[in-house]
């Protein structure tokens, strides 16, 4: 029986190696709610790239399952928008068709102008509809690019927007108007959203949730802590809230210190408590829902 929206059941990938098998993650449980966006951060190479493939069914976990909407993820599909890391754009294409590609896709009845205008909304919301759209990936900057490819995501209206750190590439200001987009889309439509991100005070703004993934092999998510600041959220005055630094220190202390101390060794909870933390930890796989609170306790 499936719970959440988004269920994550036990999972775990495992690759052959020289010596036997590398386990780069294993026991993941979480759920995600409609309508909720979590955040998942930990160290390069702990596993969060292969994760976010498992869940966009782009690859086969070794053990578990994952469940959309009561069904089993089993292949890719235009219900999940992703946008990976390596923007992943086709080459032959122009930033405008690697958009309306799409969009054609997802809506086949559509006419060529509904979706040209439909694209193109896109394409303005990061800052390339002026004449950028028409050069192919080759012609277009880094950041360019990683902005087509959320667009590209973003068009389709996907009921799962996955995202494996899309804002790495941009510059601050591009990333923050790109940032305050993403979160009036998600508080307008109640977009559901899975993203990996390094950085803690984009994840602080932008989720409900944030996952601490212990470093690899044998990763795993230690903790699910909740960002209890209210909607609607802007960069300014976050900071001003009395839950951010408590927050903050908490994910900074995971990344520093315990993401290593916990690496295949002790149960979660009972060591953010030892920690002195502030904010609310959840068991991952107990629940992640915001609203069930009767996994959670304050570590306080
Ligand atoms: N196809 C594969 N075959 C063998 N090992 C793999 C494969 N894909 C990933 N790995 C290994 O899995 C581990 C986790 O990789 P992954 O890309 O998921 O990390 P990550 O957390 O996304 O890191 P980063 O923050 O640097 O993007 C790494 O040790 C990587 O070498
Ligand atoms: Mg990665």
């Amino acid at each position: 029986m499936t719970k959440h929206f988004l269920e994550i059941d036990n999972l775990a990938r495992r690759f052959p190696a020289k010596q036997g098998e590398l386990t780069v993650f294993e026991h993941a449980s979480f759920g995600i709610d409609k309508g909720k966006f979590v955040c998942i951060i930990g160290h390069s190479g702990c596993g969060k790239s292969t994760i976010m493939n498992v869940l966009a069914g782009l690859d086969t976990p070794t053990e578990g399952h994952v469940f959309m909407d009561g069904r089993e993820v089993s292949g890719p599909s235009l219900d999940r928008g992703v946008v990976f890391q390596n923007y992943s754009l086709l080459p032959w294409l122009t930033a405008l068709q690697n958009v309306t590609f799409g969009v054609q896709a997802r809506w086949p009845n559509w006419s060529k102008e509904q979706v040209r205008e439909h694209s193109y909304k896109y394409l303005d919301m990061v800052g390339l509809g002026g004449g950028a759209e028409l050069r192919k990936p080759a012609q277009l900057s880094g950041g360019m690019r990683q902005r087509v490819s959320i667009a590209r995501a973003f068009a389709i209206e996907p009921k799962l927007l996955l995202l494996d750190e899309p804002f790495g590439a941009l510059d601050a200001l591009t990333r923050g108007t790109i940032q305050e987009e993403l979160l009036k889309i998600c508080d307008a439509t109640n977009q559901t959203v899975f993203m990996i991100t390094h950085d803690v005070d984009e994840a602080i703004l932008l989720a409900d949730r944030i996952l601490l993934m212990t470093n690899g092999p044998h990763a795993r998510i230690a903790e699910s802590v909740k960002v209890d600041i209210d909607h609607p959220r802007d960069r300014s005055s976050i900071i001003h809230d009395p839950g951010y630094y408590p927050i903050r220190n908490h994910l900074v202390d995971f990344l520093v210190r315990r993401s290593k101390e916990l690496s295949g060794a002790v149960a979660p909870e009972t060591d953010a408590q030892a920690a002195g933390a502030h904010p609310k930890i959840v068991n991952p796989a107990a629940d992640a829902t915001a609203g069930n609170t009767s996994a959670e306790h304050s570590a306080a």
